[in-house]
């Protein structure tokens, strides 16, 4: 009786939610247009050579996947090298092997915290085409050793990325923590702000010196542009406007104001895919201190980049952040990005990292694989578009009722929406099993999937003034058996999966795509959207 009743209130609530405007152009909460390449990745420095390859086995799998974005998204993605490992990384100059690392558990168990580099480091800079880099240099081995790793390394970098292949620079990964680093701090507790800048623009010339010497066009073109600071952003050992106004800046070389970001960490208590990951408030919290922070640098007219995020920092949680449930996630979180004047987002990757769209390498700790947060990054690209072609903006659409569990966006292209795109992030685990007083002998059941539906109404007249011409809607869907499958995930019915094709994409013959909503003659549409899922609405004008 009471679930009879509970049922009925849902469906009269259901009835009377009213279906949410749309705007014909951008509304005022809509971001500035997105960067090309809004789409990019940040690859740890050590794992660079397996991600890549070298000239004699180029890792072609990565390439597949990279490629497929980047047709998406109308330009490959820019491949940032760095992370806690460049500033690990030495040079030897008579090394043969293009990196020694090792390991030092109490340090690390994700990646070597002792790196050699030899010259053959930077033939992975040749192994995919037409793909473009940040080089990060390392700042935080100090000394002469730090001296010399600088004056060996600017030479090959910037011959291994001559020809095109360079997109910027980057000195030094998030030295506001250098002072406090769980690896071993690398510079003493009085160093600040105004130390930092000193040091930084001592190496920038440094830098600047050589590239000018070895590389003189990288100068000519106007391509000694770096990303800075590329602080963490989390423990305020240094403060970025500080940074800033203390003359980080003085040369005129930065191009974009890069900040790194984590929802929260791996081992971190009460860190749960439904509470940190699956939650858009929790997003928009992690977020909204860019926000704050952009919008206090907005003065120097250069954009605001996150050039290292992901999920949860120390390389995130088995189950969490490798499941379907993250993907959903870096969908949210790359959109509401996008929507909040973000300009661009480097997702992180590294070898065995359970956040990491793929595995380009078999290890003993991981297979060789496409993984779930790949299919995020395949939806995020699909919903931006072609950026090269147009101006597309997105706008963050505010829901009627539950804004925790689920967000929609809209994409508007040099003007006019043009897609919608819906994320449902209600946890649906697949595998949880039947209640405890079921006999021993029961087979596991996954409760029936909820769907909610989402009703919109589309504008109806044109900028004009003339009665728009929306007659039809076709859905394209991002979807996997549950929140918590690490497998079986596909985005409007294609599989990226290695086992399948390397990486490049395949029509799965066993998933449906091609449905078509019809809208009413006053505009309105409804999709039904099932937990744990999303789907992108494309107009068709
Ligand atoms: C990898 O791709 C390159 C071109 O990018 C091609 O020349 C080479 O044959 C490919 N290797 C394999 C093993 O497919
Ligand atoms: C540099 O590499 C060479 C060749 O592997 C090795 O013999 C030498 O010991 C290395 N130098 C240092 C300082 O590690
Ligand atoms: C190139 O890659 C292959 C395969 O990973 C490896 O065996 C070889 O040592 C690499 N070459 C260099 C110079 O590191
Ligand atoms: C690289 O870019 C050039 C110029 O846009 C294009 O002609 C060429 O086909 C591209 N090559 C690959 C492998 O994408
Ligand atoms: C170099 O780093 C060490 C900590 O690893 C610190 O004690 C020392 O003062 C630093 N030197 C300079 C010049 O910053
Ligand atoms: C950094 O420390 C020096 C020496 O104590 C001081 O002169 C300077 O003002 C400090 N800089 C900032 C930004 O606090
Ligand atoms: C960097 O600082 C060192 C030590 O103070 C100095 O010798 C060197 O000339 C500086 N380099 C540049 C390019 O300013
Ligand atoms: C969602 O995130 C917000 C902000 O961090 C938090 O207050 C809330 O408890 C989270 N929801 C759940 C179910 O954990
Ligand atoms: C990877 O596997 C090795 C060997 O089994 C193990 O010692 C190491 O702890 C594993 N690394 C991680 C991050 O689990
Ligand atoms: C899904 O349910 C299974 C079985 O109860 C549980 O072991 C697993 O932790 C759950 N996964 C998530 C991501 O909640
Ligand atoms: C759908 O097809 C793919 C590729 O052939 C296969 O791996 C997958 O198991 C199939 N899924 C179902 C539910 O049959
Ligand atoms: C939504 O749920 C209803 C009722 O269970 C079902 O008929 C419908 O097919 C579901 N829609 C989708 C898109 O899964």
């Amino acid at each position: 009786m009471l679930a009879l009743l509970v049922l009925s209130v849902s469906l009269l609530l259901d009835a009377v939610r009213a279906a949410v405007p749309l705007s014909l152009n951008p509304p005022p909460n809509a971001g500035p247009p997105v960067l090309a390449s809004f789409v990019s990745f940040s690859i740890e420095f050590a794992s660079f050579p397996d991600f890549a390859g070298n000239s004699s086995r180029p890792n072609n799998f990565s390439y597949h996947l990279l490629s497929n974005l980047g047709r998406l998204q109308g330009s490959h993605p820019i491949i940032r090298v760095g992370g806690n490992t460049q500033d690990y990384a030495t040079f030897n100059a008579s090394q043969e092997v293009a990196l020694v690392g090792s390991y030092d558990f109490a340090r690390s168990r994700d990646y070597p915290t002792t790196i050699s580099i030899g010259p053959a480091y930077f033939e992975s800079y040749s192994t995919w085409p037409n793909m473009t880099y940040i080089h990060g240099f390392n700042l935080g081995t100090n000394g002469s050793l730090g001296h010399d790793t600088l004056v060996g390394t600017v030479p090959l970098a910037c011959e291994a990325l001559s020809d095109g292949r360079l997109a910027y620079w980057q000195l030094g990964n998030e030295p506001d923590l250098y002072k406090t680093s769980a690896q071993g701090p690398v510079r003493p507790p009085s160093w600040n702000e105004t130390d930092y800048v000193q040091e930084w623009l001592n190496k920038t010339r440094t830098v600047r010196q050589l590239v000018q010497e070895h590389c003189p066009d990288v100068i000519s073109q106007g391509q000694f542009q770096f990303y800075a600071p590329s602080f963490a952003g989390t423990a305020n050992n240094l403060d970025l406007v500080t940074t800033w106004v203390a003359g980080l800046d003085a040369d005129v070389d930065i191009a974009f104001i890069d900040s790194h970001n984590y929802i929260g960490g791996a081992t971190q208590p009460g860190v749960t895919l439904q509470g940190t990951l699956m939650n858009h408030t929790s997003t928009v919290q992690s977020v909204v201190k860019h926000v704050n922070e952009s919008s206090l640098l907005a003065d120097t007219g250069i954009p605001y980049i996150l050039g290292e995020a992901n999920s949860l920092y120390n390389e995130g949680a088995p189950g969490l952040s490798n499941s379907f449930g993250a993907a959903l996630w870096g969908a949210d979180f790359n959109l509401y990005c996008a929507a909040t004047g973000i300009r661009r987002v480097h997702m992180h990757q590294g070898i065995n990292y359970r956040y990491a769209s793929w595995q380009p390498v078999q290890t003993v700790n991981e297979t060789w694989g496409t993984k779930a947060p790949y299919y995020g990054n395949v939806m995020v690209a699909t919903f931006l578009g072609d950026l090269t072609q147009g101006n597309v903006s997105i706008s963050d659409i505010e829901l009627d009722g539950d804004s925790v569990y689920q967000s929609a966006y809209g994409a508007y292209v040099d003007g006019r929406l043009e897609r919608v795109a819906v994320i449902q992030m209600h946890a649906y685990n697949y595998t949880v099993t039947a209640p405890a007083d079921a006999t021993a002998t029961a087979t596991a059941t996954a409760s029936p999937r909820p769907n909610e539906t989402f009703s919109f109404q589309l504008p109806t007249k044109t900028a004009q003034g003339q009665a728009a011409s929306i007659k039809t809607v076709q859905v394209q869907r991002l979807t996997a058996n549950g929140s918590d499958a690490i497998t079986g995930i596909t985005f409007d019915g294609y599989s990226y999966n290695y086992e399948l094709d390397g990486g490049r994409p395949v029509l799965l013959r066993n998933v449906t795509r091609g449905e078509v909503l019809q809208v009413s003659a006053d505009g309105m549409v409804a999709v039904e959207v099932p937990w744990s899922s999303a789907a992108i609405l494309n107009l068709q004008w």
